[in-house]
């Protein structure tokens, strides 16, 4: 049995996270033609962030409006985690007045402590080791360009970080081949590499990372990347730019991946770095699909993991 929290991808198995993914696509379909459902009435969720955030929390405030419940932003300044106040009596006291915590932190043991000591769902609105709210749009974005196709083939290019680190541990288990590139100083986290290789070979789906960032994106169906430096390391920006330069995602890459392949970033992007101008506002580019499709796939963790009635979706329909 799973937990009630959301700090990491592994925490919804395969039937759960794919049930989440279609009850995300039932979400997004009705509420594109004007139809609301106040599946979480009257919850609130707590926002608490000590990074910088335009979709994240965005997405979660009009998520929770969408679905008849509240979201109360907490920047940096207000909790100082860990600073003002440890990680335990944060998580202590915010469930004695919210419905479920969203955490974005520096060090993932902080979503983890939360997670320990929060009596509500916590959910892991990014860290430095993990990103699964955007690896769950980005699945429902990959699932909306390929229908049920099977041998699906995706390549990271860039950085093994956070967003890396979920997708290698979440597109395998849902078929999708993942190939990864980054120089060999900035690989992923071994022990999520070995964790995720270890799933992606029980499901005999294909997990690499590579060095060439043109091997990895032949015959892909799409090419992601994001940013060489994320939120915590713009000291070492100019370091990186260097070691990154022969991985911008640009038409040559896209060359090499043929006509087929979409382009996906999780945004922020830093336009003429990661990727050119012509690539993100290009016809192959989907990237503000998966911004759109954060709002409906936390929609659907969100009921999921507060126990909202979904049923109810089903006596509306029949009503
Ligand atoms: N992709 C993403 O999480 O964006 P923000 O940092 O703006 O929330
Ligand atoms: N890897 C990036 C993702 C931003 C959404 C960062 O952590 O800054």
């Amino acid at each position: 049995m799973h937990g009630k929290h959301f700090v990491g991808v592994a925490d919804l198995d395969g039937a759960r996270l794919a049930a989440v993914l279609d009850l995300a696509d039932r979400l997004k379909a009705d509420a594109r033609s004007g139809s609301l459902h106040p599946l979480l009435p009257g919850r609130m969720v707590a926002l608490v962030f000590q990074k910088p955030s335009l979709r994240t929390r965005v997405s979660f405030e009009v998520g929770m409006a969408q679905l008849g419940g509240r979201a109360l932003y907490l920047s940096p300044s207000e909790i100082r985690l860990g600073e003002r106040e440890d990680g335990i009596d944060v998580a202590r006291v915010l469930s004695r007045m919210v419905d479920g915590i969203v955490a974005r932190t520096y060090l993932h043991a902080d979503v983890q402590t939360l997670a320990r000591h929060a009596t509500v769902p916590v959910i892991n609105g990014l860290s430095d080791l993990e990103h699964p709210c955007q690896v769950l749009a980005d699945l429902q974005t990959v699932r909306e360009r390929t229908g049920g196709r099977r041998d699906v083939r995706m390549a990271y290019v860039g950085d093994g970080n956070n967003v890396a680190h979920s997708l290698m541990l979440a597109a395998p288990r849902l078929g999708v081949a993942l190939r990864i590139a980054t120089p060999p100083q900035f690989r992923p986290d071994p022990t999520i590499w070995g964790r995720a290789g270890e799933q992606a070979q029980q499901v005999g789906v294909e997990l690499a990372v590579l060095d060439d960032p043109v091997e990895a994106v032949r015959d892909a169906d799409f090419v992601y990347t994001d940013t060489w430096f994320s939120m915590g390391q713009e000291d070492e920006a100019e370091e990186r730019r260097a070691a990154f330069a022969p991985y911008q995602v640009n038409d040559a890459l896209l060359r090499a991946a043929g006509s087929r392949a979409l382009v996906m970033h999780c945004l922020p992007a830093h336009r003429g770095e990661e990727i050119t101008d012509a690539i993100l506002d290009g016809p192959r580019s989907i990237v503000y699909d998966q911004a759109e499709n954060r709002v409906h796939a936390q929609k659907a963790l969100l009921v999921e993991l507060l126990g909202g009635n979904y049923q109810r979706l089903e006596l509306e329909r029949q009503g």
